[in-house]
């Protein structure tokens, strides 16, 4: 089944729109409210947009499908920093490469917080207490958290000592493919359950998910989909605050996501119990939770951290995926060219790749940033003002929303040549890279917010890849012709194909 998921759900397609118009006696309330509240921002000087309804501004906008696009077609027409209303909500959207470099970097101290979606079913103080994702400011607390991640799970150190198993859990996926020689598999799951496991072992030191066990991985996909979804469609609250507290939840979108989180602390809460009657000296595991006990973490504390290294990480890792497969599938040249690099190198079996062999596949690592500049699986990065500033001579005004727009950067024609087609070779002999500094190219953020699963994301994509395309041959069901390949997308956080992706694997001879 196919999900919208996200960290924010910008899409308000899904969004009872006419309800508002239910609402109708309180506009008028809000009206006189908006006139007198002190953070209604005046029009002074915000940067130019789409001319606005009473009271719902442009909500109107986003009857349509897929957001990421209306955007970033009005981008065209307004500029590339712009400025849209959603209730009483401001909402300020970056769309080139300079925009982002202003939001991300020059203005990066003001810039730099987050809103958390109304729907979360985490409340405020636990929010500011515990998470990283959606710590609304870069607080003493955030770094700290920050800094645990970076040295107990993504330092380089880290990242070596779980080169293996990174490479086991990818050793075994090809093992289970191997067993579906010539059947119909949908490429997604099967990359879920790996990078899940490869997750949970980091986390627990075991697999969350069988091998082979199809519909529990089928299930847990499910669950962090829904999960994420549904904890980041707006609420009526998210564009009218002053409802806020009147729980108007007509979707049941909050109680549905408060369902999927209690499934999944469900699950990892006895883990951790197990582990802590267990705990004794010689039993260590060396993994994050061994780390957390030690250091006097509570549940709540650990829970939470899980909850943003588990659906986070595996969400964005197998949209990528999911993606480059598609690509490649639908791009024979690219496929054939990636095809020659592998087995130049001899990349051949599971066995005959290492992680410290991806730097020496220029195609491979071209790619997957071609990938993630067409299929960012975070359209929009999720910031918020601190404070009032003044943003390419426009004022951004504090509690605004300020998104960057990668969707538009990644497809526009004044930044890359023939934006919307898939050519690998545009990063070849180019310096251009994800890290942060290229500002063309932001799949991962930048500045204080930017991901902090990057380096083992960058590793796990590329060695997925290499072994998919190394290792086997791909056909369509019903032995379609790959170049109708349906690419649409479905706006969500990741960016989802529509359509799952459904392939036959053929070991290579
Ligand atoms: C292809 C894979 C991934 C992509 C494209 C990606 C992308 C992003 C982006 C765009 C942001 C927001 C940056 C900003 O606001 O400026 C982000 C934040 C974050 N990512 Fe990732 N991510 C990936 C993998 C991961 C993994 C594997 C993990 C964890 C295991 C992770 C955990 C997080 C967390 C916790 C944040 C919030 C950081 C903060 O607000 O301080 N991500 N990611």
């Amino acid at each position: 089944m196919d999900l919208n998921s996200s960290f924010v759900q910008f899409s308000l397609f899904s969004f009872p729109f006419f309800l508002l118009f239910l609402l109708l006696p309180l506009s008028i309330h809000l009206l006189l409210r908006i006139k007198s509240s002190p953070s209604q921002v005046k029009a002074r000087n915000l940067p130019p947009g789409p001319r606005r309804w009473p009271v719902i501004g442009n909500i109107p906008l986003f009857i349509w499908k897929n957001p990421h696009v209306i955007v970033s077609n009005l981008a065209r027409i307004h500029g590339p920093l712009m400025s849209l209303r959603l209730g009483t909500q401001v909402i300020i959207l970056g769309s080139s490469p300079d925009a982002a470099k202003e939001i991300l970097k020059t203005h990066d101290r003001d810039l730099s917080g987050r809103c958390a979606p109304k729907a979360t079913p985490i409340k405020e103080s636990d929010l500011k207490k515990f998470s990283l994702l959606w710590a609304t400011d870069c607080s003493p607390k955030w770094k700290s958290i920050r800094v645990l991640w970076k040295g107990e799970l993504f330092s380089n150190k880290a990242l070596e000592a779980q080169a293996c198993l990174r490479e086991k859990k990818v050793a075994e996926m090809v093992e289970y493919l191997g067993r579906k020689e010539g059947e119909v598999v949908k490429i997604g799951e099967v990359v879920f359950a790996a990078v899940y496991n490869t997750l949970g072992n980091l986390c627990f030191s075991r697999d969350l998910i069988g091998l082979g066990d199809e519909k529990m991985a089928r299930d847990w996909k499910e669950v962090f989909w829904r999960f994420m979804e549904c904890a980041t469609t707006p609420l009526i609250a998210d564009f009218f605050p002053v409802l806020d507290g009147l729980g108007l939840d007509f979707q049941g979108k909050k109680k549905q996501a408060a369902k999927c989180m209690k499934k999944m602390f469900g699950v990892w809460q006895e883990l951790i119990r197990q582990r802590r009657e267990s705990a004794d000296d010689s039993k260590k595991h060396g993994d994050f939770l061994d780390f957390m006990l030690e250091n006097g973490f509570l549940d709540i504390q650990i829970l939470f951290m899980l909850l943003e290294i588990l659906p986070a990480g595996a969400g964005t890792l197998v949209a990528t995926i999911e993606w480059a497969m598609a690509e490649l599938i639908k791009n024979k040249e690219a496929m054939i060219k990636l095809e020659e690099e592998l087995q130049t190198h001899k990349i051949v079996d599971s066995n005959s790749i290492r992680e410290s062999h991806i730097s020496q596949l220029p195609y491979l690592n071209a790619c997957v940033k071609e990938t993630l500049r067409l299929h960012p699986p975070i359209a929009f990065l999720p910031h918020s003002a601190q404070s009032t500033c003044e943003v390419m001579s426009y004022t951004v005004p504090e509690n605004s929303l300020v998104f960057v727009n990668l969707w538009a950067i990644g497809h526009d024609p004044t930044v890359w040549e023939d934006p919307f087609s898939f050519r690998p070779e545009r990063f070849l002999n180019s310096n251009l890279d994800y890290k942060g500094q290229d500002f063309e190219l932001l799949p991962f953020g930048a500045g204080r917010r930017m991901c902090p699963g990057l380096p083992f994301a960058n590793k796990k994509v590329h060695l997925i890849l290499a072994v998919l395309v190394g290792c086997f041959d791909w056909s369509l069901p019903d032995n379609r012709d790959p170049s109708d390949l349906d690419m649409n997308e479905k706006y969500a956080v990741p960016l989802q194909k529509e359509k799952s992706l459904l392939l036959i694997p053929h070991r290579k001879s």
